[in-house]
């Protein structure tokens, strides 16, 4: 029997014609001299009927069970007034069998073949091929596809070169942990899987190539969270000549047809906002602000800072911030126990608790209200732009530890009140002007904010020079953000060798340790290297918004769980001592007794 059509498209259309199907079975109804079965396959599922009239396909249809792998042919006919389903496709139709024949058995599947079951997210990763026959499943990796389709179509039209660049490759200090691989020909060394393709296409418009993209897998060793992977793919491209402004219009572009193909949205590019770094931090405590919440974040340091209430007074004092957001209708939402939870919950960012205050017709009301009469009241009003009928949130202390709680409260308050603008449900903005450098508190010292072949702003270059404070220049960098997620990151390029040192001894390199870092690209730059900037998009953190999820793993056909690992083939796994033996590798034997 050769497949003629999916089961999931057959509908009125098809009244009258002979189709042959092949699939699983979803579910069967067996009556004995009439038995009912959902066929089901990647475009969805249609009802097959199997009657008295065709005897052996009948007795065929007895012995299947749940995910059989079946394949029949019939006649398509229309469904019984008031036996219709309106909720699929091939709900007006159903095709009387008359053929029929088992291509697999199966055995019970560990869970339900359907969205929304009731399994662990271990079990459903361990029979990961299982998971993926769901519909949701199968939807959202064809929207990654798309979305691959869409971005390779456009930048194909716009004369960009597919060029594909090394996974084993040299470590480099980039940011995250590399994952290495040990050479078996030069033991002792080691290849790096690329963190990103980013020297390489420097390298590549030091070649001429002048526009670069790639479809391309990254590889970093890192906590993973819910929109990160060890390994992940990006809409990766690289230009020359083109400043960071063209370049951010050409991507907007690039978005707006990926919107147009994937979701049918239209775009419109001219309301994409550009934020600089410190407006971001400043209004909504991110950089990678959740623009569909209209409320954001007050600065009322200045306001409160003679207040009564000593928690705010002594904040401003000892030099931290005292902010807040006003919550649209949470005074009556939130209960004190519930704001209990959330100041218990934002004290992993630091906060010593959560001050609050509601709103009502009479003025302010709550523990701290007393601190806050007439005038102090107005003026705490006037600044937050606080209503009747709102919650005040406030967060006191360190600028940084304020910023990530409030962040947090403005859109976990949001999701709770339903407050995120469903008019406008694609918010991208340009975030900018960023600062070239960040403190990092894992490091204990100043690393690139961006990577460190960020060009400075033009007018900061000279904080790279001798005696001068290297930590107030900001960067020609630009990230894309979507609906709070970080969605792309890029800048344009340090292209020339005297600013490229003068970056990397202000990051601490040597001039020995960066010739052994970088060594090829320093030289490179001595060739001739032309002016160029580039982004790179997670394809998986695109896919998953665009698909409605909130883990990139339901993107990902064998993404790996929270503990790095694939519980499927139960990667990473030990290897033959035989195989460790030709690296030149050993494993302590404690490490080994303690993986037993
Ligand atoms: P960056 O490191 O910011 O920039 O990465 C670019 C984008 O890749 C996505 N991304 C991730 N997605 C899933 N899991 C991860 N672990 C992960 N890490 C990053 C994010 C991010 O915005 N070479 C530069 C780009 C450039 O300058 O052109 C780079 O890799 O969406
Ligand atoms: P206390 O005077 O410590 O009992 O705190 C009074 C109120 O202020 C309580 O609701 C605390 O949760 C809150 N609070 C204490 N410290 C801070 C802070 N650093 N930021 C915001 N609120 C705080």
């Amino acid at each position: 029997m050769k497949r003629t059509t999916y089961a999931g498209l057959v509908d009125e259309q098809y009244i009258g014609q002979t189709v042959t199907l092949a699939g699983w079975v979803q579910k069967r109804r067996n009556f004995g001299d009439l038995v009912f079965i959902d066929l089901r396959d990647r475009e969805g599922i249609v009802q097959l009927t199997f009657s008295a009239a065709n005897q052996a396909a009948l007795d065929v249809a007895q012995t299947v069970r749940n995910e059989y792998v079946v394949a029949i042919e019939g006649e398509v006919v229309a469904r019984a007034e008031g036996q219709e389903n309106k909720k699929i496709k091939s709900g007006g139709i159903e095709v009387k069998v008359t053929k029929a024949e088992v291509l697999a058995e199966a055995k019970t599947p560990v869970f339900d073949i359907e969205d929304g079951v009731n399994a662990g997210e271990e079990l459903k990763l361990q029979y990961r091929y299982l998971d993926l026959r769901r519909p949701e499943m199968q939807k959202n990796l064809r929207v990654r596809s798309k979305i691959m389709a869409s971005a390779t179509n456009f930048m194909d039209n716009n004369d960009f070169i597919n060029i594909e660049t090394p996974y084993l490759a040299k470590s480099t200090p980039e940011g995250a942990r590399d994952y290495l691989v040990p050479s078996r020909v030069y033991p002792g060394s080691f290849y790096a899987l690329p963190q990103s393709p980013q020297l390489f296409k420097q390298l590549l418009m030091g070649a001429g190539f002048d526009r670069y993209f790639q479809i391309a897998r990254c590889f970093r060793d890192e906590d993973l969270r819910g929109d990160r992977q060890p390994e992940f793919t990006q809409l990766d491209l690289e230009t020359s000549f083109m400043s960071a402004a063209e370049i951010q219009e050409l991507v907007n572009n690039w978005v707006k047809q990926i919107m147009k193909d994937v979701v049918d949205y239209d775009l419109d590019t001219d309301h994409i906002t550009h934020l600089t770094w410190q407006e971001s931090m400043d209004r909504f405590g991110t950089d990678k602000p959740d623009l569909r919440i209209a409320y954001e974040i007050k600065d009322l340091s200045e306001t409160v800072k003679d207040s009564d209430f000593g928690v705010f007074a002594n904040a401003v004092k000892d030099g931290g911030v005292v902010k807040a957001i006003a919550v649209p209708g949470g005074a009556d939402h939130y209960s004190r126990k519930d704001i209990d939870k959330l100041g218990q919950y934002i004290e992993r960012f630091g906060a010593k608790g959560l001050a609050w205050m509601k709103v009502t017709d009479e003025g302010l009301n709550g523990p701290i209200a007393k601190f806050f009469a007439d005038d102090a009241a107005e003026a705490v009003l006037a600044v937050s732009g606080a209503k009747a009928g709102d919650l005040l949130l406030f967060g006191a202390g360190r600028a940084d530890v304020v910023a990530a709680s409030l962040d947090y409260l403005r859109r976990q308050t949001a999701a709770d009140l339903d407050l995120i603008d469903q008019e406008n449900p694609w918010r991208f903005a340009w975030i900018v002007d960023w600062p070239l450098f960040e403190y990092s508190e894992d490091f204990d010292r100043w690393i690139a904010a961006h990577h460190p072949f960020t060009m400075p702003n033009e007018e900061d270059l000279h904080y790279l020079n001798e005696g001068e404070d290297p930590h107030k220049a900001h960067a020609q960098s630009y990230d894309l953000v979507l609906n709070g997620y970080e969605l792309g990151s890029g800048s344009i390029r340090i292209h020339r060798t005297d600013i490229q040192e003068k970056m990397l001894k202000a990051l601490g390199f040597t001039k020995e340790s960066a010739e052994e870092a970088f060594g090829f690209l320093l030289e490179g730059m001595e060739y001739g290297f032309p002016p160029m900037g580039g982004i790179a998009l997670g394809l998986d953190r695109l896919a998953m918004l665009l698909a409605g999820q909130d883990n990139i793993r339901e993107v990902i056909a064998f993404p790996k769980n929270s503990k790095a690992t694939e519980p499927m083939t139960e990667a990473p796994t030990p290897v033959a001592a035989t195989q460790l033996d030709e690296l030149g590798l050993e494993v302590p034997e404690q490490e080994k007794a303690e993986k037993e």
